[in-house]
């Protein structure tokens, strides 16, 4: 996944081309470039690498002039990050400079194609085929050409191109790749997300796949695909660029981590009113949901963890068999879906692309989709029937914290208003069940609170070569996600099992100090998990507990503890990973990772 930007209108381009890239760069950064028209030239320059090196490459986009050009940050998918493999990519007359968010997946034969026709190519990326393409196509007239070379074109792509014969003009395409524009004031500019232009402008334009627009200083002008103007609504942006900075945290992640019962609040509390649970457009008829005999949770990574916790909870309460499905096997697996499948589909970013082939593929046989996004016009909040946005806000780190918690906030929301509609649960456990979800907020926040004393579990834990987090039944879901935190950020090898798996192979690899943090927060399960616990302990193990404080025996059993509060086990899980996401982040602080921005990930994987 990589991010573009672009801007026209009367100030110099290249110092908000550049300022656009920092806040894209958690898209991508192992490389990064930008394009500015000027006189009927063009100026680029490429670094792999940080945007940083960008700014020093450019001075700070001094060495630049001019006041139209587009940018681009980088994740790599075809070719190594090198500054040739950068964007933006020029036309061999020069003409032409395109950057482009997504991949070409006929590009092979694109690329013969225009070599067959005398063209040279000087990268080996997938982009470079479309700036050639629209040389080809050029005979004056910049909007045909941009609309033919599209039309050759097969995948994903979210494309800002700039012609030197046109120095007033952009053009931009949207095809199953996020694009915006942003409407200025004598400026108007583009990106592949909102941080990018929030700074400069709240009036948002979301493009719809397939449709392309014209843009200069003064006038934004939307095609369909055809090449017919459209108007499209333009959208006020209700969050400013401060709740997209670090505001005061050394990390965004610690900032996003700390943020939660904010999240958390700002998620639920609209949806929560005289004590009922009100769940926005969601007009699921009684009738429909009765019709449902199975539902489906699709996801990837982090959000594929939320469902596992978020399958207890629904199953629990709604009397409905949930199954949780990787979307990268689920999209290939001919799943038993049809029309009484519900599908429910969680997603951060909205643009994930094994979830959205999932996606696809489960509506095309029959199945219902409620998709729980936190990015509002994502591509997946526009594919799916019905959609509930996790109110969290801009998540900036690579490492979902906010995203994760909100996501099983509203699968606790939706399992209570559906099981309320199904009579699953009585007035008076309705009753309960939302005044248990309204404490949540107020419970995590004295889980960070108890802040302090994480640090120093991270100093003595954090040169582990590997970590094991073991827990039954609710405490093994969040288990899952505790160990891809460790793993993402600290780089640390961290497996999540069943405790009751152990004696099935894993316990071969504990020895002496072998860390295991143990989860221990199902009151059903704490006696057999604590016998985990004496197993492990027998082996050497160091054992970390994460249990409720009325747990008074771990004292004497676990090496380490860190105490949450009691929790209904159905809506505990926000409360038991917070610690468990400062453990990370304090361990990779520890290990000087680059906490916000890991090696080889990117926030949003919008690439098979
Ligand atoms: C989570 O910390 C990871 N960055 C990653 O696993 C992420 O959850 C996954 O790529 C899914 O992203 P999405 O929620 O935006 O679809």
């Amino acid at each position: 996944m990589c991010g573009i930007v672009g801007y026209t209108g009367t100030q110099d381009a290249a110092p908000i081309l550049l300022n656009g890239l920092k806040k894209l760069e958690y898209r991508g950064y192992d490389s990064a470039g930008i394009a500015v028209v000027n006189d009927n030239n063009i100026s680029i320059s490429k670094v792999t690498g940080r945007i940083s090196n960008l700014c020093e490459k450019t001075n700070d986009g001094q060495l630049l002039p001019g006041n139209l050009g587009i940018g681009h940050t980088r994740w790599v998918t075809h070719g190594a990050p090198t500054d040739t493999n950068a964007h933006p990519h020029t036309s061999n007359d020069g003409k032409f400079a395109v950057v482009h968010n997504g991949i070409i997946e006929n590009y092979m034969e694109l690329r013969e194609e225009l070599i067959d026709n005398g063209y040279h190519f000087e990268s080996q990326t997938d982009t470079e085929v479309v700036v050639h393409l629209i040389e080809m196509y050029y005979t004056g007239d910049f909007k045909l050409a941009v609309m033919k070379a599209s039309e050759r074109l097969q995948g994903s792509y979210a494309l800002g191109i700039v012609c030197a014969d046109e120095p007033e003009r952009i053009f931009v395409v949207r095809e199953a790749s996020p694009l915006i524009l942003g409407v200025g004031i004598g400026s108007n500019y583009f990106a592949s997300d909102v941080t990018a232009l929030v700074a400069y402008t709240k009036n948002i334009i979301y493009l719809e796949d397939g449709e392309f627009a014209e843009i200069t200083a003064d006038n934004i002008q939307i095609y369909d695909c055809a090449g017919k103007p459209i108007e499209k609504r333009t959208n006020r942006i209700t969050w400013d660029i401060q709740a997209a900075e670090r505001g005061g945290y050394e990390h965004f992640m610690l900032k996003e981590i700390m943020e939660q019962p904010r999240a958390i609040e700002a998620t639920m509390s609209p949806r929560l009113q005289n004590g009922e649970v009100h769940l926005d457009d969601l007009d699921l008829s009684d009738d429909y949901l009765k019709s449902i005999n199975k539902i489906v949770i699709t996801a990837c990574g982090s959000a594929y963890y939320a469902g596992c916790s978020g399958k207890n909870t629904i199953e629990k309460l709604c009397k409905i068999p949930v199954q949780v499905e990787l979307a990268s096997e689920l999209r290939y697996n001919e799943p038993l879906i049809d029309e009484h499948t519900l599908l429910i589909v969680l997603s951060q970013s909205g643009e994930t692309a094994d979830t959205i082939a999932a996606m696809k593929e489960c509506q095309s046989l029959g199945a219902k989709t409620l998709a729980i996004v936190n990015v509002v016009g994502s591509t997946i909040a526009k594919l799916a029937d019905y959609t509930l946005y996790t109110w969290a806000g801009p998540e900036i780190a690579v490492a979902t914290t906010k995203g994760y918690t909100t996501q099983l906030i509203v699968m606790y929301l939706f399992a209570i208003y559906a099981a309320k509609k199904l009579e699953k649960i009585s007035a008076s456990e309705y009753k309960e069940l939302i005044e248990e979800l309204k404490s949540l907020p107020k419970l995590i926040q004295q889980v960070l609170d108890m802040n302090p004393s994480i640090p120093e579990l991270a100093k003595k834990y954090h040169s582990s070569d590997s970590m094991f987090f073991i827990g039954r039944n609710t405490d093994y879901a969040v288990a899952l996600e505790a160990a891809l935190k460790m793993k993402e950020i600290s780089y640390i090898h961290a497996e999540s099992y069943a405790a009751g798996e152990l004696k099935h192979g894993t316990i071969a690899l504990i020895e002496e100090h072998c860390p295991v943090i143990a989860l221990c927060c199902n009151e059903k399960m704490t006696e057999k998990t604590m016998n985990n616990i004496v197993e492990v302990k027998a082996r050497g193990a160091e054992v970390l507990a994460v249990t409720f404080k009325e747990n008074t025996k771990m004292a004497s059993l676990a090496d380490d503890m860190i105490m949450i509060p009691k929790v209904n086990v159905l809506l505990g899980a926000p409360v038991e990973i917070v610690p468990l996401q400062l453990l990370a982040y304090y361990v990779a602080k520890e290990n000087n990772c680059d906490i916000d921005k890991p090696k080889n990930l990117a926030k949003s994987v919008t690439v098979e």
